[in-house]
């Protein structure tokens, strides 16, 4: 797969994760990488040799700067992966806080795969490595002709969904 040789990278919630593990894989490819965290990412920067900016993407203004500020330090923008989000601390089933859900799945549509990460069809957990991948992918030159597209990093876990599950989570 092609090399990232001199491209720049933004990531939001690049700080730790699974935004972390893009941060650090596309610095190892060759990209000059800018991590947008809420939290602090200045270290993970320095190692990388990137660059922090303090972002909280829930304030449009604060966004808008941190975005005019990367235009301004670099004049380019290759690859933007939006990763900051919120996501449940792990529980079973059993113990889900519908409303806690809710909320979270207002924020993230699509951190509905946590509630269930320990049922896919391969039996294991995600990695953010998996992600990564996915990413990596789509952000190479190989990827040119893909202009847009929903892909499942699941280990199949959507695909198996029962019907009482969906109701119960979005009230149908
Ligand atoms: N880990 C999983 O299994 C999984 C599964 C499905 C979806 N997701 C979603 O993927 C995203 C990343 O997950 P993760 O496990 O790496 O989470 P994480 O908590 O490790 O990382 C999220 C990062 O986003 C940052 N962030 C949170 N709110 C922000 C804001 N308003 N502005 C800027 N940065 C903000 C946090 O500081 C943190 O560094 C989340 O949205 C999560 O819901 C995760």
């Amino acid at each position: 797969m092609s090399s990232f040789q001199d491209k720049l990278v933004f990531i939001t919630g690049g700080a730790s994760g699974i935004g972390k593990a893009m941060a650090e894989s596309f610095a190892a490819d060759g990209a000059r990488v800018c991590i947008g965290d809420i939290g602090d990412g200045a270290q993970l920067a320095s190692d990388i040799g990137g660059a922090y900016y303090k972002l909280d993407v829930a304030d449009e203004e604060n966004t808008r700067a941190v975005y005019q500020s990367i235009e301004d330090e670099y004049g380019k923008l290759d690859v933007i992966c939006l990763v900051a989000g919120v996501a449940l601390e792990d529980t079973t089933l059993e113990e889900l806080d519908m409303s806690k859900a809710r909320k979270m799945i207002d924020e993230d549509e699509s951190a509905e795969a946590r509630f269930f990460g320990g049922i896919t069809a391969l039996g294991r957990m995600g990695r953010p490595r998996d992600v990564v991948n996915m990413t990596r992918f789509l952000a190479s030159d190989e990827a040119g002709f893909i202009t847009g597209g929903e892909f499942a990093v699941d280990g199949g876990l959507t695909a198996g969904l029962s019907n009482s599950l969906t109701g119960a989570l979005w009230g149908e």
